[in-house]
């Protein structure tokens, strides 16, 4: 078992915003859920979440297999913030204590970190960086040995230029922070309860303080404000990029690709600039996507084209499809193989089958429309009474001439051609001609009016 605490009091005040700090996002998760997400992964992890600025709020914001979350009335400092999750700490188990605002640190890590816990030592995670500014100085004796952490605000001048930092995260026994977390005091120039302090009390009790450090610097990156919430934004969606460029998927731009979930892809697709992913993505072979488009929970199959500026969510499309430029394809869209949506169409809770087209100026919602079926150019059908959404089924073969309104329920027989401009309120049968529109009168001589003078 593996106890972990992870901090989420603190306000935020740098982000100027009304949402706890935690629960703002680094592609598209909660800065929180990105630690609770990576520390499940650890051998039956039992997580405990303090909170306090907005505990409500965070309480919701956030999920997990094992989480409870305990309350930091007031904010007294990161000491007294792990000494409000003794209760649900075991005295045996090595205990991991993470913050809420350093959403990248990575699981191995944190394996590493764990292993060295034991009854004699203790595991702390450093780094060291060119500008350690701000951050608690790792203070070490001749021979090397961690003795204690130094915060920023009381260090000395000789202190102030040791570059080894503490990251703030550390793995110790349970029972020992039971012992030493009551005997923290706050005489500091903080009045704060430092955890930080028990770096020293373990040393005086004869523990080894064992320090790891991280691969990369991410890891250890905290974001206090809104540029160092973009940078790191930045830095981690570069991080994915190379990855999918790794495993072959064609981005053109790295540096403009954003990934807000997770993306599976065959052989040969290209993603050209701008594109965002979110939620659960899955292409199939030869797929290209054009630039600006935003894919969100969608299954693309192989050969599918989506051109430029389209919007796709929670939609399923069959091998072979073009669809865009300038598309909306809203939850419940399936495009059967060949199928075509073309510009400024939009569709939503529909079945378009096997080669049908859509191509221009439409909205085709809570539809079925069967094979080789052909939508002209501003159909649009009628699903909303005001009160009820009913349906539009539209049978194979048949070809809806433009500007047609569709007032659904109403089905469109077999091969039935819908004149242009129709209205269409009532069912029609296999090969029909339906034509209900106002007939056509051409008057002679008619006389424009002409302009009024006073
Ligand atoms: C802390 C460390 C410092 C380290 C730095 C790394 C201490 C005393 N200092 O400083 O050595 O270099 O992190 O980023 O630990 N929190 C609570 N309750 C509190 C106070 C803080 O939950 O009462 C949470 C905050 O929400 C935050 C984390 O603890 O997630 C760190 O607190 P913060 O005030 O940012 O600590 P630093 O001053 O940055
Ligand atoms: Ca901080």
């Amino acid at each position: 078992m593996t106890d972990v605490v992870i901090l989420a009091a603190g306000k935020g005040t740098r982000m100027r915003s009304d949402l706890p700090k935690v629960l703002h996002k680094l592609a598209g998760k909660p800065f929180l859920q990105h630690v609770i997400d990576t520390v499940e992964n650890l051998e039956e992890p039992k997580v405990t979440v303090v909170i306090g600025h907005g505990a409500a709020k965070v309480q919701a914001g956030v999920q997990g297999k094992s989480l409870s979350f305990v309350e930091q009335k007031e904010q007294l400092g990161t000491g007294h913030a792990v000494l409000q999750a003794l209760p649900n700490i075991n005295d045996d188990e090595a205990v991991l204590i993470l913050y809420g605002d350093v959403p990248l640190i990575g699981i191995d890590t944190l394996v590493e970190l764990k292993s060295k816990v034991s009854s004699q030592s203790m595991g702390l995670l450093t780094f060291n960086l060119e500008d350690p500014t701000g951050y608690g100085r790792i203070v070490r004796d001749d021979c090397a040995r961690v003795v204690s952490i130094v915060e920023q605000k009381d260090a000395n001048e000789t202190e102030k230029q040791i570059r080894e930092i503490n990251s703030g995260v550390m793995a110790v026994l349970g029972k020992h922070l039971r012992k030493w977390l009551p005997n923290l005091n706050n005489d500091n120039s903080q009045d704060e309860y430092y955890l930080t302090d028990i770096i020293a009390m373990a040393v005086s009790d004869g523990l080894s303080v064992e320090t790891v450090q991280p691969e990369s610097e991410l890891e250890i990156t905290g974001v206090n404000n809104r540029l160092q919430q973009a940078e790191l934004e930045r830095a981690y969606q570069l991080i994915s990029a190379r990855a999918l460029l790794t495993e072959g998927l064609h981005i053109i731009d790295p540096s403009r690709f954003d990934l807000r979930g997770h993306l599976s892809h065959g052989s040969d697709c290209a993603v050209d600039i701008n594109c965002i992913f979110e939620g659960d993505c899955e292409l199939g072979n030869n797929v290209t996507i054009g630039a600006n488009c935003i894919i969100k929970d969608a299954k693309i199959g192989d050969n599918v084209e989506i051109k430029p500026n389209s919007i796709i969510e929670d939609s399923v499309i069959a091998n072979s499809c073009v669809v865009g430029p300038y598309a909306r394809l809203r939850p419940g869209t399936e495009l059967a193989a060949k199928a075509k949506i073309g510009n400024f169409v939009e569709t939503k809770k529909a079945a378009i089958g096997l080669g049908s087209k859509v191509n221009h100026l439409s909205y085709v919602g809570d539809a079925e429309l069967g094979e080789g079926v052909n939508v002209g150019a501003g159909t649009i059908t009628c699903n909303y009474d005001g009160v009820n959404k009913s349906k539009t089924t539209i049978k194979d073969g048949a070809f809806i001439g433009s500007n047609t309104a569709l007032v659904a329920p109403v089905t469109v027989g077999k091969n039935a051609t819908v004149a242009a401009g129709s209205t269409v309120t009532k069912d029609s049968e296999e090969d029909q001609l339906v034509l209900c529109r106002a007939k056509q009168r051409n008057l002679d001589g008619w006389q424009r009016p002409t302009k009024k003078t006073d």
